[in-house]
């Protein structure tokens, strides 16, 4: 069960193509869990994280960018800013970022709750 990771334009995300075209602590965004929009993380050379990242707000539903400078996500709706695992560090957020896991089958990532 879980679901396959997709990009932008909806096709599977190959693991191997994504490792070569990030670096290492790059997060970025995909396609995951009942399509919500979900980071994926790069954690090595080699290998992602085993967690992805929801990246809709849980104060009211913004979809919260990753700040590589600040190495946190600022949601731009209403200030609320989360760690580098989706932590929340400042509301007005009541909760973190939801994480779902992550594994790689078939140089494609599967996410499961
Ligand atoms: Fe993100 Fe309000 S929706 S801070």
């Amino acid at each position: 069960g879980g679901t396959v990771a997709k990009n932008e334009l909806g096709n599977d995300v190959s693991v191997s193509q994504f490792l070569d075209s990030h670096n290492v602590g790059d997060r970025t965004l995909v396609q995951g869990l009942k399509g919500d929009p979900t980071y994926i993380v790069v954690q090595s050379k080699e290998a992602i994280a085993d967690y992805g990242i929801n990246a809709i707000c849980t104060h009211l539903g913004c979809v919260v960018p990753w700040n590589v400078a600040e190495n946190k996500f600022k949601c731009p709706c209403h200030g609320s800013q989360y760690d580098a695992t989706g932590k929340v560090i400042r509301g007005p957020a009541p909760k973190s970022l939801a994480l779902a896991h992550a594994k790689v089958e078939e140089d494609k990532v599967l996410l499961t709750p």
